[in-house]
């Protein structure tokens, strides 16, 4: 979590760096500040508070934030409360710092370093440049070799020597860095959204490596003191694309584009009507010869797993297990070669997942991961990547990454079937030919966007609302579950509707609105039972349900939204869509801040 960015110029550092933290606000805004080095030696100025970019925009404009060189950060609380003085940059001595990441064994340093009393934050990252400054004797490199060698835990660090004017050092263990030329100089980030407005090409700074920026350019070393080539990667983001596109929040924008990047995670997949990852280097045997597969995952992206997972045993018959990734390694995981690991993450850096994909290499399992954000630590890590086209998904509440990641495992799940010669033609036609309906399918959803508004508006007071469904219509509560709760701050919880009357049914009452989807033939009798036993109990319900079938009930719903009607197995993307709507509006009439939610950050890099 926490925005970095660093820029060296012939432009206005302040400007730049501001412009770029708002864009890497979605990280963390807890407090934000900029630093900027004197361009004759002099004192590096710096600029902090508490609270968000705008605020510390105010602040700027109330004091000399002038230069070409700087560094920036946007912090996600860690060590430290939320206060002025604990916001970045550092200053210590010469050096001053910003930090991405946790430094572990930040107290023995303190120790060890005699630095008590003499730091005027109660965070870790104060440390690692109290450290690094008593190490700086004019050389930079090596008192940032030092300093790493005595650091426990992840980071990204980026830091400006005052006798090093219009230089940037930047190093980085776990959490992410990437840099980049500029037609006048060089910029570093916490990820590429904030360099997409500069440039195309990039390069992720590799772990344990410095790199200098300068006007004149980028120089990299390993920690041996050997340059090291840098190997240039190209982002194929459309910056248009990270604007709000005339709607109010990035996350209504983001649920609106849903048909069209699905469109595009989807169709350059498709081959002679058979999905093909051979764009990807994924041949048949990786997908043949796994006996059980293992999705690792942590929020939004593990429930894409779910629905993954339930995809997965019933057409091909595999075990499936799908494991938070922050208790995978609590578990005694049971991974090995016979295992496909299948990671999903938007980021590709939540730091739980990563763990965990390290982990299962090391027991020899083939791995494929799932990710957005192209060339993203995860996707590294990975033998294989399918990335999914979602484009840059800035607000915090996931919407589009989650369902082009279903799309993915759609796709993956039809090529398994077909390399184990699980399908015949037909069988293959009609899958596919659903799975290339699904944008139509989202904009008829898209289009009764009213109609969800007003669904949303009778829970808008609620204090609690249950959602209930069985099999894959649980799966997708759990996500419509999750989406509600952090952008509206309503509890809620998804329960497997057969299990309300094992104990959960108590907390029932009229005061308790229940959302209730219903979208597998198989189950619907038992569904519509379970909803019985609600309603019995004063409960007002929801109902989302597939097609126009008159039902017994028709006339105690209290509001009823009919699914345009797919192939079972498809019904989540349509029913997705209604319940990431249904969280939207209430956030939205609420007058929260429906992209920033309180206490959360887009990028999860701390364990
Ligand atoms: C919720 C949400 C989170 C993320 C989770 C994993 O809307 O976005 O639950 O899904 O933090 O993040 P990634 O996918 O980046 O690994």
């Amino acid at each position: 979590m926490c925005g970095i960015i660093g820029y060296t110029g012939k432009k206005e550092a302040g400007r730049i760096m501001l412009d770029a933290l708002e864009l890497l606000e979605y990280r963390g805004y807890d407090s934000a500040g900029i630093a900027l080095s004197d361009e004759n030696g002099g004192r590096t100025r710096v600029a902090k508070c508490a609270g968000r970019v705008k605020d510390l925009r105010s602040l700027c404009a109330e004091k000399d934030v002038s230069g070409h060189c700087g560094i920036g950060h946007t912090r996600w609380a860690t060590h430290g409360g939320v206060c002025d003085s604990n916001a970045h940059p550092h200053q210590f001595g010469a050096v001053t710092v910003i930090h991405n990441g946790i430094i572990e064994n930040y107290r023995e340093l303190i120790e060890k370093y005699e630095l008590d009393g003499k730091l005027l934050s109660q965070t870790d990252s104060e440390v690692a440049a109290a450290v690094l400054s008593r190490f700086y004797q004019g050389d930079p490199y090596a008192a940032i070799r030092k300093t790493v060698l005595k650091l426990r835990g992840t980071f990204a660090f980026a830091v400006l020597f005052e006798d090093i004017p219009g230089k940037i050092f930047a190093v980085r263990n776990v959490s992410p860095i990437v840099a980049a030329s500029t037609e006048d100089g060089a910029i570093l980030a916490s990820d590429v959204a904030a360099i997409v407005p500069f440039t195309t090409q990039y390069f992720v700074v590799p772990e344990l490596h410095v790199v200098c920026l300068s006007g004149d350019g980028i120089e990299m070393y390993d920690l041996s003191g050997d340059r090291a080539q840098i190997e240039w990667m190209t982002v194929d983001w459309d910056i248009t694309r990270s604007d709000k596109g005339g709607y109010p929040f990035y996350m209504e924008k983001e649920i609106m584009e849903q048909p069209r990047v699905i469109e595009e995670t989807v169709r350059p997949r498709v081959k002679d009507g058979r999905p093909d990852f051979s764009a990807e280097g994924i041949g048949d045997d990786v997908l043949v010869s796994c006996r059980r597969i293992c999705v690792i995952a942590c929020g939004t992206a593990m429930h894409a797993g779910l629905v993954g997972k339930s995809l997965i045993q019933a057409i091909i018959g595999i075990h499936v297990d799908v494991v938070m990734a922050s208790e995978f390694m609590y578990n005694d995981p049971v991974v090995d070669e016979n295992t496909l690991v299948i990671a999903i993450s938007q980021s590709g850096e939540t730091i739980d997942t990563l763990e965990a994909l390290k982990f299962a290499r090391k027991c020899g399992s083939p791995s494929i991961s799932i990710v957005n954000v192209k060339g993203a630590s995860i996707a590294r890590a990975s033998e294989h990547v399918i990335y999914t086209h979602a484009g840059p998904e800035i607000a915090v509440a996931s919407t589009k990454a989650y369902t082009t990641q279903l799309a993915v495992l759609y796709l993956l799940a039809a090529r398994m079937a077909i390399a184990r010669n699980l399908w015949d033609e037909e069988q293959t036609e009609r899958y596919m030919s659903e799975l290339l309906r699904v944008p139509d399918v989202m904009e008829e959803v898209l289009a009764r966007k009213e109609e969800i508004h007003h669904i949303a508006d009778t829970i808008l007071n609620a204090r609690d609302v249950f959602m209930i469904g069985r099999g894959l219509d649980y799966s997708i509560l759990l996500e419509g579950s999750l989406k509600l709760k952090e952008v509206s701050y309503i509890h809620s919880e998804a329960y497997a509707s057969g299990e309300l009357k094992h104990g959960t049914i108590a907390l029932i009452t009229s005061q308790t609105p229940v959302i209730a989807v219903v979208t597998q033939e198989k189950l619907k009798s038992k569904e519509l039972s379970n909803i019985k036993e609600v309603q019995s109990r004063g409960a007002k319900v929801i109902l989302l349900i597939k097609g126009k079938e008159v039902l017994e009930q028709e006339k105690i719903w209290s509001r009823i939204f009919r699914l345009p009607v797919m192939e079972d197995e498809f019904m989540v993307m349509p029913a997705s869509i209604v319940l990431q709507l249904i969280a939207y509006f209430v956030s939205l009439d609420k007058g929260l801040d429906v992209d920033k939610p309180r206490n959360l950050a887009k990028v999860v890099t701390v364990e």
